[in-house]
């Protein structure tokens, strides 16, 4: 997703702006660009490709390597992940009005671009590029009095159509920087001696943890040190400003290659975090959630990507403990769909951001047809956090790579406290259950490090097995859940294909892609159902499979499985498998990609937060 950030202060904005969004890279993008405003006239420098080849023009040009000596400089920049108009410099961000008074950065997507465009070239305006930002950027102008620079960026937020998370500067106020909310994320830091914005928090996270969160269709004007807040009316409204936890570490590898892999090996904690606040005294205390929840009698968990992953795998523990019927999807589906749901259904938003856009939308519909709201997120105040009825933080602290590790298991865990929460309330489970899942739960993080443990055995497979392009990951019940997000994990940073099947349904088709060598993963955990996807692993090694086995067995039944590799996996309640199988196949991705030479923490076309439909 793209990345903006902006600056107004005392000292010089290029290192900090720079800086920041280099601290957004994770996000994804293709091009980069800068804006400053010094004395009465905007500076604009953009390139295709890394921050690098930016910073390069920077050095070069005089423009921004005068002295700053403003009392109060002003800027903004952008890392920008192509949606309208190929990746290239002119398409790069900011972009600048024709006369050059107004620069915009911009994250989303203006839906109503083309028809904008059309009637300002009527009146005779050009257009450089082809992105739906540049037509903002001379929005504002044609409405600018050449008094009024917040009457001019209001006047135009009202005319669009679509998601926006702006930042603007304007020659005549290099003391002003406005900043501006409709879908799309933006965070205000405060600092000393001066203020900045950002699409998320790790941008600054080194100069302040004082945040406010912008909050739906509203406007942020920053004058001098001043800031104030409206909404699209014009209204002046009031801000709370919260403090974030988490410490410049997080925005640090701590030695190891990648993000990827400090996170993968941070899940312990991750677990250990979400968990530990809400057991008290061998009780799960959920806030809130007491007032309404013998109330309902349907569970719907909407997400995207791996964040649907989790709820895949809690559907089965939510109903055989919970015994609540409970429906998994797509967040990109489910508001398409007419989902039945009222006042008695519960839609649980699993989402690490809080800022994927389908999965914001489906929240929505899901309010509007009268649904009590849960949110499961990782980022303190987003916008799905700050919209539902109810909110679960996982404590995963701040993730930077693209494919999510620690956030995942992080909601994992808060599933598995919902579910005995829930099943105690509903009387389905006695109080001596609760301590025995509690017990296991506080457990889990060990086991958890004892699959970390394993990090060599499984380089050494992802070694052995690195020539396959084909993989196919196959399970029944929680086992085939936890295939999907090993699948997802294994394409989305190695770029080779896999698949995750239901192994029962193979020989409805799929076999048929099984040939000497290919390369398939099975999941057998599941004791009630290790013969059933046995037998289904015999059929695929009779047509000259290699079968990697996750095995909770005992050794001798390892033994003479006959298997070409075998992980063994500790016994834990069924519920609670998919936290431990996932850590070897997210360490066998991990591997897998980097023996390819893979880009890992930013694996190409992907973004951190999807926050475009
Ligand atoms: C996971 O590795 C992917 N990067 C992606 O599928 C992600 O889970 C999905 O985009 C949802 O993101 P969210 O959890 O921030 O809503």
């Amino acid at each position: 997703m793209c990345g903006i950030v902006g600056y107004i202060g005392k000292n010089n904005p290029v290192e900090f702006l720079l800086n920041s969004i280099e601290k957004l890279e994770y996000r994804g993008y293709d091009s980069s660009g800068i804006a400053v405003c010094n004395k009465n006239k905007i500076n604009l420098l953009k390139k295709k490709g890394r921050i690098s080849v930016l910073r390069n023009e920077v050095k070069k040009s005089q423009d921004f390597n005068s002295n700053f000596n403003l009392e109060i400089n002003s800027g903004i920049a952008h890392t920008r992940w192509a949606t309208h108009g190929e990746p290239s410099d002119v398409n790069a961000h900011p972009h600048m009005s024709q006369s050059g008074k107004f620069a915009v950065v911009h994250n989303g997507i203006i839906e109503n671009y083309l028809e904008l465009k059309k009637s300002l070239k009527r009146r005779n305006i050009k257009f450089l590029s082809q992105t739906d930002t540049e037509v903002i950027c001379a929005l504002i102008e044609s409405l600018y009095d050449g008094q009024d620079f917040f009457k001019a960026v209001k006047d135009t937020v009202n005319l669009l159509e679509g998601s926006f998370a702006l930042g603007i500067l304007c020659a005549d106020y290099p003391d002003k920087l406005i900043a501006v909310k409709k879908d799309s994320p933006i965070i205000i830091g405060f600092g000393e001696h001066e203020n900045y914005i950002a699409s998320d928090v790790s941008a600054f996270i080194d100069k302040t943890k004082k945040i406010c969160r912008l909050g739906e269709c509203e406007i942020a004007v920053f004058d001098k040190l001043d800031i104030k807040f409206y909404d699209f009316n014009g209204k002046e409204i009031k801000k709370e400003i919260i403090s974030v936890d988490w410490n410049i570490g997080s925005s640090d590898k701590k030695g190891f290659e990648h993000f990827m892999l400090k996170e993968i090996m941070e899940q312990p904690e991750a677990i250990r975090n979400t968990i530990m606040p809400r057991i008290i005294n061998n009780e799960i205390k959920i806030d809130n959630l007491d007032k309404f929840i013998n109330s309902i009698n349907k569970i719907y968990i909407v997400a995207c990507g791996s964040a649907y992953h989790v709820g895949a795998a809690a559907r089965y523990s939510f109903e055989k403990i919970a015994g609540i019927t409970t429906i998994v999807d797509l967040a990109s589906e489910f508001r398409y769909r007419t989902p039945a749901i009222d006042e008695n259904t519960l839609v649980i938003i699993t989402s690490q951001s809080g800022e994927t856009a389908d999965s914001l939308a489906a929240l929505r519909e899901s309010k509007r047809r009268g649904a009590k709201t849960l949110a499961v997120v990782n980022v303190v105040g987003s916008s799905i956090a700050s919209e539902a009825d109810f909110v679960i933080y996982t404590w995963a602290g701040l993730e930077i790579a693209v494919a999510t590790t620690k956030a995942y298991s992080a909601q994992l865990s808060v599933m598995y406290l919902l579910i005995i929460f829930i099943a105690f309330k509903n009387n389905k489970i006695t109080h001596d259950s609760v301590k025995k899942y509690i017990q296991n739960l506080i457990y889990l993080p060990e086991l958890v490090t004892q699959m970390l443990e394993l990090k060599s055995k499984i380089y050494e497979i992802a070694k052995k097995y690195n020539n396959s392009d084909n993989v196919l990951f196959i399970g029944r019940g929680v086992d085939y859940a936890t295939c999907r997000e090993a699948s997802l994990k294994f394409k989305e940073i190695s770029y080779s294909h896999s698949e995750a099947y239901a192994a029962g349904e193979l020989k409805h088709g799929t076999i048929s892609l099984i040939e000497p060598g290919s390369l398939v993963i099975a999941i057998l955990t599941d004791k009630k159902l290790f013969e059933k996807t046995l037998s289904n692993i015999r059929e695929v090694q009779a047509r000259g499979a290699k079968v990697i086995g996750l095995v909770s067995e005992s050794k001798a039944k390892i033994a003479d499985l006959g298997l070409d590799e075998i992980i063994e996996i500790p016994a834990t309640s069924v519920m609670m498998l998919p936290s431990i199988t996932v850590i070897p196949l997210q360490l066998f991705a991990y591997y897998f990609a980097l023996l390819k030479g893979r880009d890992i923490d930013k694996p190409r076309n992907l973004a951190k937060s999807v926050t475009v439909e």
